[in-house]
């Protein structure tokens, strides 16, 4: 099958690697996923003392999300203060926003004090909106952000924009980076400082304070689950509390370089931002928001590049991707002690596609939690809050929407038989009389797996952009052999039709 055809720009600087875990052993703290919010977490409990730490990564480290962000340092997440204020008081709104701006500051002194080359570079962000009634909404989130005591003004002008503006917020003082370059840096730092980082090692239960991996059991004083979605979500309703969401981004070569960032403050809408790519400068324009395993017969990437030609006529695309982040219904991530497990175990997700920041804030709250039991800025993002009640409608209507996937699923109707399959064509097709799920690649090889979710039994979607299974439930992903690409799932898909 033909690779990496949707690779980030990102991933052209290479993981270093680690061994698998052998055995059962013990820790201080035990730290599942090896994305940017595992080795935060480690990096700050080892600076702050803690001895003992181990890394358990399903695959290779840094191949999740954090390899496929658009890596802008930002406190300015959306128009989240304003709405934060009036939903939830001024504090909560006070805490996210100090979390977040330390975030900012933490970045910028690791990247100083380690010497480590990742293209950081200070600059401002910007949420633009092209209508009165936006403009509206931006001013008066620049009004709640400089009542939190964030450096945000408004504007009318981004003139380095291709288009005008009715109304900008903007953020001094934030930052941009190379996620990749950055974050192998300090894999490779928690290395030399004796972290012990496993690969290919899948926590796939936790029993108490012990993680059960297939290679052996992990004890540890703490557990904190940074899996991106959290690895075990019975407990806690973790999988009606989370969705994940989708979004598209070019690497464009021909756009101008932009001094500052910027982002449309309509939920789908544009960003922008520029980077460096081998020393060559790019622009990284983003695109899309959709819940994963939906929107399947929608061009994505064909919008993109439409969008991209009308903006900048004649550029072009060096490379082009998605990613998914776990969204909350409250649009705060979760952050804080997973309750239903007891007192040592710590749960990071819910980053809503803001989890530069997202992570680092984990970081310290939650090392604050684990060596004082206590954060001035936890309560926002406690897992315990009740976002559940506030939320209660969005609640039902993503049980309402798992239990139409379930009965889409299980009733569609295959397109024919696997020979009528042409190349490069996949989709859910009989096969001596059972519905299977197969892809004929290019050179007419036929891939056949069984479309049924190994999370919780969610019919998969056939994604005919990126030759993937998607589950429309949580969000896990499949290649088309039925190998892992996203959790929460951790097991593959069992193969179907003729060998
Ligand atoms: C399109 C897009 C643009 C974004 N842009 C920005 C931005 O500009 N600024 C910003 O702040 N944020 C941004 N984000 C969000 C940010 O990229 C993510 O929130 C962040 O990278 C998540 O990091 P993570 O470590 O939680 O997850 P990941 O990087 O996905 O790492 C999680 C790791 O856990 C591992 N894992 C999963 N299950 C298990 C298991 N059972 N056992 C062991 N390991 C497991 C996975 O294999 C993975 O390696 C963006 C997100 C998207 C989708
Ligand atoms: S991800 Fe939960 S059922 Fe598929």
């Amino acid at each position: 099958m033909e690779e990496n055809r949707f690779q980030s720009c990102w991933q052209t600087v290479a993981p270093p690697e680690f061994p698998k875990l052998s055995g059962d052993c013990n820790a201080d703290a035990v730290i599942v996923g090896g994305g940017l919010c595992g080795l935060l977490c480690a990096y700050e409990l080892q600076r702050r003392g803690v001895r003992d730490i181990v890394i358990l990564e399903a695959g290779r480290v840094l191949h999740g999300t954090t390899a496929r962000t658009t890596a802008k340092i930002t406190s300015q997440h959306g128009l989240i203060y304003s709405s934060l204020e009036k939903g939830m008081g001024t504090k909560a709104a006070w805490q996210y926003a100090k979390a977040n701006e330390e975030a900012v500051s933490r970045f910028a002194q690791i990247v100083q004090t380690e010497k480590i080359d990742c293209d950081f570079v200070p600059c401002d962000a910007y949420v633009f909106s092209c209508t009165p009634e936006g403009a509206q909404r931006v001013r008066e989130e620049a009004e709640t952000a400089r009542r939190l005591s964030i450096d945000a003004s408004f504007t009318d002008k981004c003139g380095e924009l291709p288009f005008p503006v009715q109304g900008a917020v903007r953020f001094s003082g934030q930052a941009r980076f190379h996620p990749m370059k950055f974050a192998c840096r300090l894999a490779e730092i928690l290395r030399e400082r004796g972290v012990k980082i496993y690969e290919n090692t899948p926590a796939v239960a936790l029993d108490d304070n012990m993680v059960l991996t297939g290679a052996g059991r992990v004890y540890g004083k703490n557990v904190l689950i940074c899996s991106h979605y959290p690895f075990t979500n019975l407990r806690g309703f973790y999988f009606a509390r989370i969705v994940q969401n989708r979004s598209y981004l070019a690497a464009l070569k021909g756009a101008p370089e932009l001094s500052g960032m910027y982002l449309d403050c309509e939920e789908a809408g544009l960003s922008f931002r520029s980077a460096r790519v081998d020393g060559e400068p790019v622009l990284l324009l983003g695109w899309g928001s959709h819940k994963t395993g939906h929107e399947t017969d929608v061009s994505h990437y064909g919008k993109l590049e439409e969008e991209a030609q009308k903006l900048y006529p004649g550029c072009s695309v060096e490379s082009r991707w998605s990613a998914q982040d776990c969204m909350t219904n409250d649009h705060i991530p979760i952050i804080g002690r997973y309750r239903q497990f007891g007192d040592r175990v710590y749960l990071a997700t819910g980053f809503n596609k803001w989890g530069m920041t997202g992570s680092m804030a984990a970081a310290g709250i939650l090392s604050d939690l684990i060596l004082s039991g206590k954060s001035e800025v936890a309560d926002v993002f406690s897992p315990g809050r009740s976002d559940f009640r506030l939320q209660a409608g969005k609640f039902f209507q993503e049980a309402a929407d798992t239990a139409a996937n379930f009965f889409h699923g299980y009733t569609e109707i295959p397109k024919g038989g696997v020979a009528q399959l042409k190349n490069d064509e996949g989709g859910i097709v009989e096969f001596e009389g059972a519905k299977i799920g197969a892809y004929r690649d290019t050179d007419g090889g036929l891939h056949g797996v069984k479309t049924v979710c190994t999370h919780m039994r969610c019919p998969l979607k056939w994604n005919p952009e990126e030759k993937t299974w998607d589950c429309p439930c949580h969000g896990s992903r499949f290649d088309a052999d039925g190998n892992i690409l996203e959790n929460p799932a951790f097991l593959p898909l069992d193969k179907r039709g003729p060998d």
